[in-house]
């Protein structure tokens, strides 16, 4: 076995690992223990990602919200003009009837990008609210 390589033995249900490897076949993977070390790192960025209070960072919020709620909208669209300075870009899809779906791009402080999560996730008529960093590792 390679230095610095440790052998794990894990449990899984079957289905999740059917899945798991079903992905990893149609992206091309030669083995499971590459494409598990893949998922680990990526696993582990998005976590130190989320837990960094502050720093720059670029990422896109998705909100998913009930338009027919009353004001909804306008509070979102103020609230964005409110964070003008994080927001690059914003694109807005009717989902159906009552739901729209907002993804918005950010891109500067982490605390500021997660004070417009807090402020989102809080409005009545939000059902959804997700943050997603969209680079690995520390430097961009
Ligand atoms: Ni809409």
């Amino acid at each position: 076995m390679e230095e610095g390589i440790t052998r794990i033995g894990v449990s899984l249900p079957k289905n999740l690992l059917a899945e798991f490897d079903s992905i990893i076949k149609s992206r091309g993977y030669s083995s499971r223990s590459e494409a598990i070390r893949d998922a680990i790192r990526m696993y582990i960025n998005e976590f130190k990602w989320l837990e960094k209070e502050s720093g720059e960072v670029i990422g896109v919020v998705s909100v998913i919200y009930d338009h027919s709620y009353r004001g909804v909208t306008d509070t979102i669209i103020s609230l964005q003009h409110d964070f003008n300075d994080i927001i690059t870009t914003t694109m807005h899809i009717h989902l159906d009837e009552e739901n729209c779906l907002e993804m918005i791009n950010v891109k500067g402080d982490m605390a500021k990008v997660k004070k417009m999560v807090g402020r989102l996730s809080s409005l009545r008529g939000v059902t959804s609210v997700k943050l997603i960093t969209a680079f690995k590792g520390e430097k961009f």
